[in-house]
C-alpha cells in the first residue's frame, strides 16, 4: 500500500490528482493480491489501465515540463518511453500468452518501483519550476 503525500507533490492539481489515481490503482490491487491466489481479471484491468495511462497522462505532464521549463524535461520523457516499453511488453505478454503469476507479480514490482522512484525524483522537479511560473 503506497499512501499519497507532500513528498510526491507537483504542485500541478491536474497532474498530483493523475498520481493519486495510479496510486489508487496499484493499492487496489495490492488489496486483490491479499485477498486472492491467483487474479488475472485484476491483473489484466492493470495492465488495460496502464496502456491508457501512458497517453493519458505522460502527454499531458510533458506538457507541463515544457510549459514551465523544467530542466529534466527530456529525462522525464526518456523515463516514460521506458515506462510505455516495458508496461506495453508486459501487455503483449498477457495478449498473446495470458495471464499467469510471474507476470502479475513483475506488473506490480515494477508499477511500485516506478511510483517509488519516478513520481517522487523526476516528477517533482516539476514543483519549483510551476511555483517560479505561478509568481509570475
Ligand atoms: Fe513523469
Ligand atoms: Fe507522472
Amino acid at each position: 500500500m503506497i499512501i499519497w503525500d507532500d513528498s510526491m507533490a507537483t504542485g500541478v492539481p491536474e497532474i498530483d490528482g493523475q498520481h493519486i489515481e495510479l496510486i489508487e490503482r496499484y493499492n487496489a490491487f495490492a488489496e486483490t493480491l491479499n485477498t486472492h491466489q491467483f487474479m488475472t481479471l485484476e491483473a489484466g484491468e492493470l495492465l488495460d489501465f496502464l496502456q491508457f495511462y501512458a497517453v493519458w497522462h505522460f502527454e499531458r505532464e510533458e506538457e507541463c515540463f515544457d510549459k514551465y521549463e523544467c530542466p529534466i524535461a527530456a529525462a522525464n520523457k526518456e523515463a516514460h518511453a521506458e515506462f510505455i516499453h516495458k508496461f506495453g511488453h508486459f501487455y503483449e505478454q498477457w495478449q498473446t500468452q495470458g495471464m499467469n503469476p510471474e507476470l502479475m507479480r513483475q506488473t506490480f514490482a515494477e508499477l511500485g518501483i516506478w511510483i517509488a522512484n519516478h513520481i517522487r525524483r523526476i516528477d517533482t522537479e516539476l514543483y519549483p519550476c510551476y511555483a517560479t511560473h505561478a509568481r509570475q
